[in-house]
């Protein structure tokens, strides 16, 4: 391989640009604010250091919960590359470039976090045609004429990663080619620092107040290779799926989307069911209000809350029509906060458990949520280190249409989660491709990050507001009233019908006759469930259309 000690080399760069960042005192901004005045609140629940709450309270309160000062998050110092390594690096690339008889020029360069983008526009490939003259004193000259010039493919310049990454002393380069919207062949070019991007300075930017503005469900994904940053509203996705190697930053991006929600929302806005059969990340959650039973860490149990959410998804149709509305939104418009409908984000860390333990019955049940969870406000964020066919089946790929991917070992994997190659080329530690809906090429980014230190304070800070009365939910007790059959196997377009039936005031057996190509005596029988259910009761609009 021969790039093997210039890895050692950045490893230990990296060592010790950590070891300098941990030398440094922990941010202590908390301290130094000015204690802000809390509003009226319940006693916490544990006796805490009323001061220390105090400072770390925002001073906004929401239905009685205060929300968390920006203050609680450190501030994290971001290393940026230097001009001189960046100059150095541009010149190695069109040498090594030329070297290989392909003639480019880099036009453009985009400093990230881990990585620094050289925007490379490709030259031309000439021919050429040697003329001899002879001038008045009979002496014989050569020269070279140009006959025909093409530009040079892009896929030479691809095929030259390998070569670029050795003259570049680089563990790896991944090529873009062409970057999306440019003129250009992107070379992604790993910084011989490794940067860290924090929560809080992502959640700063201009970016995502403004989409916080509009999302609760705003949620701050990391900077892009050229140090903008990237944010997602989760009620768009509407479900995430996030896929990467042991160690590649599946579980630090699971904990900065929590965090990052809880630093936004009240346990009346959103709700948190997690799963986390291995039992090492998400169960230091245990004791935040958000939670609506404590982190589940055996499958068994994982299956329950799955049923569980299956009929929460149920009554929340019910209400809905009740209501009077079509989706979560409408229906919270106008209440009071601690009124409205909670969303409710299911977080499973390592999906290959849960798909051993019950293959069809946990596909059935992510799909059914996945399919319907826009409406309802359920959203699914799922992670999985087992990208294989068995774990990340075509059906849950096609329910979850936004993806993650964090280092891969195979292009195979890489394909399989964002349709190309790419992600085998990621340095691990936070980078990732990140591919949004309806977007054709997957964006690399380096994902952010909050310590440890960080979780415990938040998770603090929130159980200290945990109130006595609420009691969590027993996912055994719904899912055990649901296996004894007291609801008999449903029609398989119930769902389908029950959008319907909340989009349009005329729900009728005929028309979902109509609408979803089924006999009369099906859709009858669904118009009867429906009914039940509270559907289409205000018009009475099925009688004159049968
Ligand atoms: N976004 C990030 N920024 C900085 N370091 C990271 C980031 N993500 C992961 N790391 C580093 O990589 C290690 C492994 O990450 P982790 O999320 O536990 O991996 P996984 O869950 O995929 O096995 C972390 O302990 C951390 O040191
Ligand atoms: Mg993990």
């Amino acid at each position: 391989k021969g790039t093997a000690g210039a890895v050692g080399e950045i490893a230990e760069a990296v060592k010790e640009s950590n070891a300098r960042k941990k030398a440094l005192p922990a941010a202590k901004e908390a301290e130094e604010e000015q204690p802000v005045k809390a509003g009226k609140h319940e006693e916490p629940a544990a006796p805490a250091d009323t001061a220390v709450m105090d400072r770390l309270r925002s001073g906004i309160t929401v239905g009685g919960w205060s929300l968390p000062n920006i203050n609680i998050l450190d501030k994290i110092a971001e290393t940026i590359i230097s001009d001189s390594e960046i100059e150095k690096r541009r010149d190695t690339i069109e040498e090594a470039l030329s070297s290989y008889g392909v003639e480019a020029k880099v036009i453009e360069i985009n400093r990230g976090p881990t990585v620094t983008q050289f925007g490379v526009e490709p030259g031309w490939d000439r021919k050429f045609r040697e003329i001899r003259e002879k001038d008045r004193d009979g002496n014989v000259s050569t020269r070279q004429e140009e006959v025909a010039r093409t530009r040079v493919k892009v896929e030479r310049i691809n095929s030259l990663a390998n070569d670029l990454a050795l003259a570049q002393a680089a563990p790896s380069i991944r090529i873009e080619a062409p970057v999306p919207g440019k003129s250009m062949v992107g070379i992604e070019v790993p910084n011989t620092t490794f940067g860290s991007v924090g929560l809080r300075g992502v959640m700063e930017s201009t970016a995502f107040q403004k989409m916080l503005a509009k999302s609760r469900l705003a949620i701050a994904l990391g900077k892009g290779a050229g140090g903008e940053t990237i944010v997602g509203d989760l009620a768009k996705m509407p479900h995430l799926l996030i896929a990467g190697a042991t160690g590649s930053g599946k579980s630090v991006c699971l904990n900065s989307i929590i965090c990052c929600l809880m630093m936004n929302n009240t346990p009346d806005a959103v709700r948190l069911v997690m799963v986390d059969p291995k039992r090492v990340e998400l169960v230091n959650y245990n004791n935040i209000p958000h939670l609506v039973s404590p982190v589940v860490v055996d499958t068994e149990k994982a299956i329950m809350a799955l049923r569980w959410l299956s009929a929460e998804m149920d009554i929340r149709y019910k209400r809905f029509s009740a209501g009077k509305a079509r989706n979560i939104e409408e229906f919270n418009k106008n209440r009071q906060p601690s009124e409205c409908m909670p969303y409710i984000i299911v977080v499973i860390d390592e999906l290959a458990d849960l798909m051993m333990a019950a293959f069809d019955e946990v596909e059935h049940a992510l799909c059914r949520l996945a399919q319907l969870a826009r409406a309802t406000g359920i959203h699914l964020i799922v992670a999985t280190q087992r990208p294989s066919v068995d774990v990340v089946t075509d059906l849950i790929k096609a329910n979850f249409p936004t993806r993650m991917s964090f280092a891969l070992t195979s292009q195979v994997d890489s394909r399989t989660i964002i349709g190309s190659a790419g992600a085998e080329k990621l340095l691990g530690r936070g980078d990732m491709l990140y591919m949004p809906q309806d977007v054709a090429k997957p964006k690399r980014l380096q994902g952010t990050m909050v310590g440890d230190a960080v979780i415990e304070r938040l998770v603090n800070f929130w159980a200290n507001q945990r109130r006595q009365e609420a009691q969590p939910v027993q996912f055994e007790d719904v899912a055990q009233a649901g296996a004894d059959g007291k609801k008999p196997a449903e029609d398989e377009l119930l769902d389908k019908a029950r959008q319907l039936a909340l989009e349009s005031k005329n729900i009728s057996a005929s028309y979902l006759q109509r609408k979803l190509q089924i006999g009369f005596p099906r859709a009858a029988r669904i118009m009867d469930t429906l009914k039940e259910e509270g559907f289409g009761k205000e018009k009475g609009a099925e009688k004159g259309d049968l």
